[in-house]
């Protein structure tokens, strides 16, 4: 059985104490209900609150990874602006996102750059999760498979299996159409794209990495839609934006991927 994996990434949000009130009451109620043991969670604050919510989940007690939005996959050097792998590390973070469709397609990172973070980041013993998801042009056009299928095996270029298996790579689903707008995939589209794409982890790395690797669903996900969309047999966690940002409604989001069928 695959332990579900919810994440919050807060994307450019919060202040330097909304940041840390926001961790303080979600590290809060996920611990008090114990969902914190029943589900992976993990939050991804701006790089420059990392510090502060890493102290604020150290001091709750609760079992929640720090992750970081994204990476450069050089380790230092003249790259002014750019974030490297070991600061991340030497911050505390476990698991960082690479491939995310803001920054495809706002800040213009190829397939190429995302799977170069994607090496870069399981080489350094960090779990990743890769962003993939098709546009709404390319879902009217009957694209989405094709779509998924390319940044799939554009990403995980030269990934070993070792990482799949181990589960140390994450993919999240997030239909670019569904992200920020309110209009969430229906479960049973959800289901169908995210079967396809453990279709092809098995023909690319066998049954036992398509097993073991977990599909999150993003794209409007809320407290609303999370358990039917968590009870599809291939969605194993879901990738939230704007709902992460409400303690209440996240920690709701992780009960529902906790149980999935209640
Ligand atoms: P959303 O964002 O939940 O606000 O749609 C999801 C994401 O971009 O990860």
């Amino acid at each position: 059985m695959r332990k579900p994996f919810v994440g919050g990434n807060w994307k450019m949000n919060t202040n330097f104490e909304t940041a840390r009130q926001l961790a303080i009451s979600g590290a809060k109620s996920l611990h008090d209900h114990a969902l914190d043991a029943s589900v992976d969670v993990a939050v991804f604050p701006p790089f420059v609150y990392l510090l502060p919510v890493r102290d604020v989940i150290a001091a709750s007690g609760a079992s929640i990874k720090l992750g970081a939005q994204d990476a450069h996959f050089e380790p230092q050097g003249a790259l002014t602006g750019e974030i490297s792998i070991p600061m991340l590390r030497d911050c505390g973070v476990q698991v960082v996102l690479t491939g995310h469709s803001e920054r495809r397609h706002i800040l213009g990172e190829t397939d190429e750059m995302v799977n170069a973070k994607t090496r870069a980041v399981l080489a350094s013993g960090l779990e990743c999760i890769l962003c993939i998801g098709e546009t709404l042009a390319q879902r009217q056009a009957g694209q989405t498979d094709a779509v998924n299928e390319r940044q799939v095996r554009a990403g995980l270029a030269n990934v070993e299996k070792d990482h799949l298996t181990a589960a140390r790579l994450t993919i999240a689903y997030e239909p670019v159409w569904a992200i920020g707008t309110g209009n969430t995939a229906s479960p049973a589209d959800a289901q169908s794209a995210h079967a396809r794409i453990r279709a092809l982890i098995d023909s690319m790395y066998g049954p036992q990495a398509a097993r073991a690797v977990r599909i999150q669903y993003g794209g409007s996900c809320n407290a609303a839609n999370a358990a039917q969309l968590m009870s599809q047999p291939d969605v194993d966690g879901a990738l939230v934006g704007g709902a992460s940002l409400k303690a209440g409604e996240f920690v709701e989001i992780v009960r529902a991927a906790a149980n999935p069928r209640a």
